[in-house]
């Protein structure tokens, strides 16, 4: 917050436009080349290029079923064709993607692991799809809840996009970070997609206050470290609660559950979060998803995490 409100000191000025100092400080932290990193207005805007350079009307790109929201959104302004690939029980399998390559295919993007469902896919499953797609493909791994990941075997795959022309990683200070207001993305590119997606960006699209906040957010490890901490105590307690109690909890690797409220629950999503919000507890619905009957709960405060609970208790018992 200090070097944010000092940074309204230089409001008079523009912003770096190649994020100099920002784009310096991720090489350094990630130990990746200054020249293949690129900064953008959260990594929506990052995203939404990788769509317009690759993407044209009669392509198709593949998603995951349950795939992060803005992909299918991206890829359609381009007037390019979404093609969905199919998960088992919500997760991700990469001959569902295999299978569903064309002549047309373009572009894959994969949310590793994945809003809203919670999913991953490993790093042997990552390079094994990539190994398998041919090299026309942009593969694109958004691993915007990377930080959150527990499993051994999960990787955000920067070794893999070192040695390869068609694989973007996109992140984020946007979660673990804590800092969605202030919309700083930035991915891992190829060098040439680097300089394309650099000459087509709107040139000013993370401010002065953004560029400095992020690289002193980088410097705050505390920070994510005691926010990770706090997300591998409280998903395993709160999906075990919200199980015993009755919804159907999906495995999850992210700071948020997605939870099914089946008919036996006696309540609709719909009424559960009509409650929680009446107490100030806001849950994400999923209509958008297709998943009327889903409700999406982020791991919160201990406070709010056992107000939760106990409003659903005294709700369901
Ligand atoms: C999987 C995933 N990718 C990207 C984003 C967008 O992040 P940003 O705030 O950096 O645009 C989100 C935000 O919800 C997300 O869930």
């Amino acid at each position: 917050m200090k070097v944010f409100k000092e940074s309204c000191e230089d409001l008079a000025f523009y912003p770096d436009s190649s994020n100099s100092d920002l784009v310096k400080a991720l090489g350094d932290y990630y130990n990746l080349e200054e020249n293949r990193i690129i900064c953008g207005c959260g990594s929506d805007e990052i995203l939404h290029l990788l769509a317009r350079i690759y993407l044209d009307k009669g392509d198709e790109a593949i998603v995951f079923e349950n795939a992060f929201a803005v992909y299918p959104l991206a890829i359609q302004s381009t007037g390019a064709t979404v093609v969905r690939a199919r998960e088992k029980n919500f997760k991700p399998e990469i001959d569902t993607i295999l299978s569903s390559v064309t002549d047309n295919t373009k572009a894959i993007f994969i949310a590793n692991p994945n809003n809203p469902t919670g999913s991953m896919l490993t790093i042997d499953e990552i390079t094994e799809l990539h190994s398998k797609i041919p090299t026309n493909i942009l593969m694109v791994v958004d691993a915007a809840y990377a930080e959150y990941v527990r499993d051994q075997n999960y990787d955000v795959g920067f070794g893999l996009a070192k040695k390869n022309e068609n694989i973007v990683i996109t992140r984020t200070f946007s979660k673990v970070y804590g800092l969605a207001g202030l919309r700083v993305g930035w991915a891992y590119c190829p060098k040439e997609i680097k300089d394309i997606l650099y000459r087509i960006k709107v040139p000013f699209s993370v401010n002065v206050a953004a560029q400095k906040t992020a690289i002193q957010a980088l410097k705050d490890q505390d920070h994510i470290n005691f926010s990770t901490k706090h997300n591998s105590l409280w998903l395993p307690k709160l999906s075990e609660s919200l199980s015993h109690l009755g919804f159907v909890v999906l495995p999850s690797e992210c700071n948020f559950i997605l939870m099914q409220c089946p008919e036996s629950l006696g309540f609709s999503a719909n009424q559960i979060y009509e409650l929680l919000s009446s107490k100030g507890l806001i849950l994400r619905q999923m209509d958008e998803y297709g998943l009327p009957d889903f409700l999406r709960l982020t791991i919160g405060s201990e406070e709010a995490n056992n107000l939760v609970l106990s409003l659903l208790e005294d709700l369901i018992n």
